[in-house]
């Protein structure tokens, strides 16, 4: 990548200046990944590392709820993100307003909000979780029944695998929603022994059609174990390029959608960030308080 070294080399130097961290998405360009990010992972593993991390700044390489999550776990520290317009279909689904209406109208019952999800509706919910965890979170709750939110394919996916009757809200993930069970059957076709694996985002019958669900996390590590010759990652684009470095054996058939919202972050964006700290993600105290509470929850269930 001779166009992005100088970047490379300025961000590194500046993180070294500045004390700062830099966190990355799953979905993050492949310069970003391997060049300058300190920890990469899915949504949990980010957060749990945000936990731990040290340093006093910390810069998100995700979208908005994700460095959210990094400051409600860190709210002496400084967290930037390269670009705030990056934001997410499923977190612009759902309001704090509409958690309250769906408590009124089911009293008593447990609301398990996914990480993908803005911190004033995080302050409302019992709990939250990802897509490593969610089934783990939503059967430690203990009830009978739980209002699962925003997402209505991974609610979907998940009242699949528990007994725990699954009360669900209608956000989708503007990037999953688009795969069909008609484009898994014709990559069957097209490509003799593909394996398939797809995100827990994707629609049920997509899920039900592929050979492995999880996620992003789950899905890098099922390629490394299972080291198919041939494999469909089904869910954002950037994955495949990170993941194909570390298992040169495996050949990516790539019919994928890129996040827009991810895309947004690129080297010269988290450039000017680290040199004039500038992208600061704040979160009112009181609604940080409360939607601490959910996401310190879930990272003590250790799931
Ligand atoms: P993961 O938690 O699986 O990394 O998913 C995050 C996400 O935004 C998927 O679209
Ligand atoms: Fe949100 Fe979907 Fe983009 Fe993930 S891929 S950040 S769920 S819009």
């Amino acid at each position: 990548w001779p166009l992005h070294a100088p970047y490379v080399k300025a961000i590194n130097d500046l993180k070294r200046e500045r004390g700062a961290v830099i966190l990355a998405h799953n979905y993050q360009s492949t310069e970003i990944y391997n060049c300058v990010a300190d920890i990469v992972g899915d949504s949990l593993q980010l957060a749990r590392e945000a936990a731990r991390v040290e340093a006093r700044v910390i810069v998100q390489c995700g979208v908005h709820f994700m460095a959210e999550t990094a400051k409600l776990l860190n709210p002496d520290k400084t967290v930037l993100i390269p670009d705030r317009e990056a934001g997410c279909s499923l977190a612009e689904s759902i309001t704090a307003a509409d958690i309250r209406l769906l408590r009124q109208r089911y009293p008593g019952v447990p609301v398990v909000a996914y990480v993908n999800t803005s911190a004033e509706v995080k302050a409302e919910v019992d709990i939250c979780c990802t897509s490593s965890n969610a089934v783990q979170v939503v059967e430690s709750l203990g009830a009978p029944r739980v209002i699962f939110l925003p997402d209505r394919y991974l609610a979907a996916n998940v009242a699949a695998q528990t007994k725990v009757e699954i009360i669900a809200w209608h956000g989708a993930c503007e990037v999953h929603e688009r795969f069909t069970a008609e484009d898994i059957g014709a990559l069957r076709e097209i490509h003799e022994g593909v394996r398939i694996i797809a995100h827990p985002e994707c629609p049920p019958d997509v899920v039900a059609a592929s050979d492995f669900a999880g996620s992003t996390a789950h899905m890098i590590d099922w390629v490394k174990r299972e080291r198919p010759r041939r494999v469909v990652l089904v869910t954002e684009c950037s994955m495949a390029g990170n993941v194909e470095a570390e298992v040169p054996d495996v050949e990516f058939v790539r019919p994928c959608h890129f996040c827009p919202h991810m895309q947004r972050i690129t080297l010269p964006k988290i450039h000017a960030c680290l040199r004039d700290l500038t992208g600061e993600v704040t979160v009112d105290p009181d609604i940080a308080l409360r939607a601490r509470r959910a996401v310190e929850r879930m990272v003590a269930l250790g799931a």
